[in-house]
């Protein structure tokens, strides 16, 4: 076979997969390949997958499939990611024009892969269950230069019955402090502004390493104290996990942003139970409570299943109450896919697909409504923002966002981008919210 000079990487899913790639690019960088544009033309082709719903695996193969019909002679493809750990061999059976699948936790053998295959011309596969080796996570060939994933700890040990996760990472496992910190050292010194810690659940971090002497909050001490962070966030969290620690780091550290990510998932208790989740509602009530009185300018994201095996109107409307109390700055709404190997097959998938979707339209709705009233709050207030980049419609406009995520387009020029400036919001759109600079620095009006 034919080394490869070119590559092209197509990414599913979520931040963590995100950063995969930006690992594996940095991987296929130092071998000597470039990025080509053009998937129909790269010589090698990677999927890196998602298999949280079906829909996210109905894309992959849907691309996939096609592929296979199209792909010219010397294309090599590989298909990486959670679909790799869900699907395993049975992918070369469903598509034989795929060379490689290679795991989540066998992304550092990329290069020795693809050895593989050229030498040999077979097939190769890693699906380990377990994360072992430390990635080059310095190397990665990152895109954006304000801001950086950070991962902090793979896998997930908390098997809500619906979720495939913990089967395609595998068990939590920490990343030595030092490394996380080294890193993120290094990328400040480029002139990396904002870091997103990334895990399944990052409040678990180092309960799975005693010898580190370090839990997630501490971690954020240390990390708070490198110079040049400016923001730190982190994501995603799981309720039981969000400490009183946590909440009082979040109140005595600049660096951390106010958003926190607080999935709830269901509004009631029966449901919960089913979903393993491990907290009753008034359990989550009693967080959130003490959140407030914490940090009382927090914003709450959170995750929602609609259509949960057996979930009754009655149930439902209990979720449809915890969206209306809470007000959540952001919320990811999403009906229930049954996934093959998780507990919840078992239940059996109860609730037909108009139910769900009409549940969801109506939790959408209701969304919408708080969102807008939000925005519209904000109207007349100053806010800080870090400029991430130039809008690409109007490059005018500069984008950023608040500390609470909410997106802003504010007029300037691109001089500005990685800084934090202090805004004036005006009005909005159904989006974004519209600013004006409160003061722009005398040195770039030209
Ligand atoms: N570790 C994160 C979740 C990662 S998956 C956490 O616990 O918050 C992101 C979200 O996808 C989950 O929070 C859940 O709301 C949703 N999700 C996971 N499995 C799902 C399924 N089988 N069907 C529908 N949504 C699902
Ligand atoms: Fe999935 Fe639950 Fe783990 Fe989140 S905490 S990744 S929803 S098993
Ligand atoms: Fe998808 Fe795997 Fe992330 S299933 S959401 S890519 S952890």
């Amino acid at each position: 076979m034919q080394h490869p000079k070119t590559y092209f990487i197509r990414t599913y899913g979520c931040q963590m997969n995100e950063l995969d790639t930006e690992v594996m690019r940095g991987q296929l960088e130092r071998r000597g390949l470039a990025w080509l544009d053009n998937e129909a033309e790269a010589d090698l082709l990677i999927f890196n997958t998602c298999s949280i719903r079906d829909l996210a695996e109905r894309k992959v193969m849907g691309k996939l499939g096609l592929l296979g019909k199209r792909k010219k002679a010397h294309q090599i493809i590989g298909v990486t990611g959670c679909m790799a750990n869900a699907k395993k061999k049975s992918l070369f059976r469903k598509m034989p024009h795929v060379h490689f699948v290679l795991g989540t936790n066998d992304l550092h053998t990329l290069n020795d892969t693809l050895d593989t295959v050229l030498s040999t011309g077979t097939k190769s596969i890693g699906v380990q269950s377990l994360f072992t080796e430390e990635l080059d996570y310095v190397g990665a060939q990152r895109d954006d230069k304000v801001k950086a994933y950070i991962s902090i700890i793979r896998g997930c040990d908390k098997y809500c019955t619906y979720c495939v996760v913990p089967y395609t990472r595998g068990p939590e496992v920490s990343r030595p402090p030092e490394d996380i910190i080294e890193e993120c050292k290094v990328l400040a010194s480029k002139g990396y502004k904002e870091f997103t810690l990334l895990g399944q659940n990052v409040n678990s971090y180092g309960k799975d390493q005693p010898s580190f002497s370090c839990l997630f909050h501490d971690l954020l001490y240390k990390l708070d104290a490198i110079e040049g962070i400016e923001r730190i966030r982190f994501m995603t969290s799981h309720p039981v996990d969000i400490t009183r620690q946590l909440m009082e780091a979040i109140r005595d550290l600049p660096s951390l942003c106010e958003l926190i990510h607080f999935p709830v998932q269901a509004g009631s208790d029966r449901i919960l139970r089913k979903m393993h989740r491990i907290y009753t509602l008034e359990q989550y009530h009693e967080k959130v409570a003490l959140l407030k009185e914490i940090v009382p300018n927090a914003a709450l994201g959170t995750d929602i299943i609609v259509g949960f095996p057996t979930e009754t109107h009655e149930e439902f409307m209990e979720t449809y109450k915890i969206l209306e109390e809470v007000e959540y700055s952001v919320a990811f709404l999403y009906t229930y896919s049954e996934r093959k190997g998780t507990p919840a097959t078992r239940f059996k998938d109860t609730v037909p697909d108009e139910v769900k979707q009409e549940r969801l339209q109506m939790l959408m709705k209701l969304q919408d409504g708080i969102y807008k009233k939000q925005r519209t709050a904000l109207i007349g207030s100053t806010q800080e923002i870090l400029i991430e980049k130039q809008n690409t419609k109007n490059p005018e406009l500069l984008k950023g966002r608040t500390r609470c995520w909410k997106n802003v387009l504010v007029p300037g020029y691109p001089s500005l981008i990685g800084t934090l400036c202090n805004v004036h919001i005006e009005d909005f759109t159904h989006q974004t919210l519209l600013a004006k600079m409160i003061e722009e620095p005398l040195s770039l009006i030209s």
